[in-house]
């Protein structure tokens, strides 16, 4: 080999490197001219036998032709990658599904407490709080709930070491409530309550109520106040086809006492599975609001009337969404509540 011949193999190398369309072909390039038997240590190796007089001018190409192959090689492989993200960013496939982001859906109780909010928020009710910890007072005397009655049995309360209790109802809130208010007072309570209940399809130790009620002042408050505004929460809650019986009950807090009873919203009335073959669905415990309780407050029994009821909400969720066990309320399993 010559040095014009020598020269002609750079000029090659250099066109077939920019010829190559992707790093492999490059690569291969690479190893046939300085892999390891490749050409150029193969020109090295021959130098001995040039004539001496010709060996450095040789010698100076052959380090040429190595020196464009390495940056030949250097300049189209980044000149490649260049050009590989453009091609990525084409190869996006628009018809793969999105990216999903499970969206979440209220508790069938809030959904209930919700609900009964909105209902007699039109009637005028405002939201009234208590907490959960209770004194005795609240929860049992002051409601004319004596000492011996046995809602206030262990068996039933479950008592803190400090004396005060876990609310076994949301009727406390009517007491703290008249407290701290003059008539007229008309409010809901949704919360929670507790009770030493074994738990089983129906009871729970933990439950939710909503409370109830209503004081005038100024003229005098009946059952019929009462009854049809449980009548229209009836409706507006289960369906316009529901309507309310009472039936007589007692309760240490209200006299007369009544149980509010509801149409069986999926029978109408003839008897299902759902209502027992009766017709008619429990929903609530009310009655008028017992001087004795108005007088604990401070307020005029003469002059002061009104009523007041409460009810269980799992019982409304339970019927409104044709739930038969109350457990399923609490475990918090996925495949149930996003039913809702
Ligand atoms: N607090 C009663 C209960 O838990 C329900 C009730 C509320 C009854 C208000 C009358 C008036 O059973």
């Amino acid at each position: 080999m010559d040095i014009v011949e020598l020269n002609k193999l750079k000029d090659e190398a250099i066109a077939s490197i920019s010829a190559a369309t992707d790093n492999d072909a490059v690569e291969a390039i690479r190893i046939k001219y300085l892999g390891r038997k490749g050409l150029l240590p193969a020109l090295m190796k021959g130098m001995k036998d040039v004539e001496p007089s010709e060996r450095a001018a040789m010698g100076i190409a052959a380090n040429e032709l190595k020196n464009a192959v390495i940056d030949g090689v250097a300049r189209r492989k980044s000149e490649l990658s260049a050009t590989d993200e453009p091609k990525q960013a084409a190869s996006f496939d628009y018809s793969l599904p999105g990216r999903w982001q499970r969206i979440g859906s209220m508790h069938p109780i809030t959904m209930i407490i919700e609900e009964a909010i909105r209902i007699f928020g039109k009637l005028g009710f405002i939201v009234a709080e208590g907490p959960d910890v209770e004194t005795a007072y609240n929860n049992f005397e002051a409601l004319n709930t004596p000492a011996h009655h046995p809602s206030q049995d262990e068996r039933d309360t479950f008592w803190l070491h400090t004396g005060e209790l876990l609310r076994t109802q949301t009727s406390p809130v009517q007491i703290r409530t008249m407290k701290e208010q003059k008539p007229p007072v008309r409010i809901i309570t949704p919360g929670r309550c507790y009770r030493r209940d074994t738990t089983d399809a129906t009871h729970s130790a933990n439950f939710h109520q909503i409370e109830g009620l209503y004081i005038e002042s100024d003229r005098k408050v009946s059952l019929a106040d009462l009854k049809s505004t449980m009548a229209y929460f009836a409706q507006e809650m289960m369906g316009d086809q529901v309507k309310v019986r009472f039936r007589p009950h007692f309760f240490p807090f209200t006299e007369p006492s009544v149980e509010c009873d509801f149409t069986c919203h999926v029978c109408g009335g003839s008897g299902c599975r759902v209502c027992k073959q009766s017709g008619w669905i429990e929903i609530a415990g009310a009655g008028m609001v017992d001087p004795r309780v108005l007088e604990r407050v401070g307020y005029d029994p003469e002059i002061t009337s009104g009523f007041a009821f409460g009810m269980g909400i799992e019982r409304i969720a339970m019927i409104k969404y044709g739930v038969n066990d109350i457990r399923l309320l609490y475990e918090n399993d996925m495949r149930f509540l996003s039913q809702f």
